[in-house]
């Protein structure tokens, strides 16, 4: 139903710009996933070249990966964060290229980007795509919330939002898993907190 709409009227377009305008002070002091900045080291030795963030929000990932020196593509289907993006990338003097778009019935270019992130978005339709997009060497980072007592919005969001415990590990099937776990972000984690599953794997050939 919703793939029908034109996309300004889009129930999560809709939804999200009202949460954007909302947080906006608390959005701006957030942190980029620690599933990336963990990664640093080897964010750094990777050869540089476009990155793409899917469903960006404000940027906070794709302005961590700008700073390493990646040329960043960034979509989101919020105009609200893409424009606040663009204003971030634009004062920082950093390479990234925010646009607003409905992943639902979006295709990816085959074999462009060294780095792909998409942390607390869920779209399975996007899975092939997604793994035939990096091109030889790249990697995916891959974090979504998983099915649970302590799932997020309990109750208001639709469970085919939610992965399922070990869902991930068969989902890019093209792509060799260098590290997978089930948790929270932080460790130890306060009492409660959703649990997400978190992926690293890149693709050889
Ligand atoms: C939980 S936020 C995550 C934002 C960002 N990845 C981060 O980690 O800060 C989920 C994002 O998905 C975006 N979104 C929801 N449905 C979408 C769709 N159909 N196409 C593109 N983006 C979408 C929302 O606008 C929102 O910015």
């Amino acid at each position: 139903m919703a793939a029908d709409l034109p996309d300004r009227e889009h129930p999560d377009r809709v939804r999200w710009n009202r949460r954007y305008r909302e947080r906006e002070e608390r959005d701006r002091a957030r942190p980029p996933s620690r599933w990336l900045t963990s990664h640093r080291r080897l964010l750094l030795k990777l050869p540089k070249g476009p990155a793409f963030d899917l469903a960006c929000g404000t940027g906070r990932n794709s302005l961590y990966l700008a700073r390493l020196g990646f040329e960043v593509e960034a979509v989101d289907i919020s105009d609200v964060a893409v424009d606040r993006l663009r204003t971030r990338a634009a004062r920082r003097k950093l390479p990234i290229r925010a646009r607003v778009l409905n992943l639902e019935n979006a295709g990816l270019p085959r074999g462009r980007y060294r780095v792909i992130v998409n942390v607390n978005y869920l779209e399975r339709k996007l899975f092939p795509a997604i793994q035939a997009a990096l091109r030889p060497g790249g990697l995916l980072f891959f974090v979504s919330f998983l099915k649970g007592p302590s799932a997020p919005l309990r109750g208001r969001l639709n469970p085919d939002y939610l992965l399922d415990p070990g869902e991930l590990l068969r989902a890019f099937p093209a792509l060799e898993i260098l590290e997978y776990r089930e948790g929270t972000a932080e460790a130890p984690a306060p009492p409660g907190k959703p649990r997400s599953a978190f992926l690293l794997a890149r693709k050889n050939k």
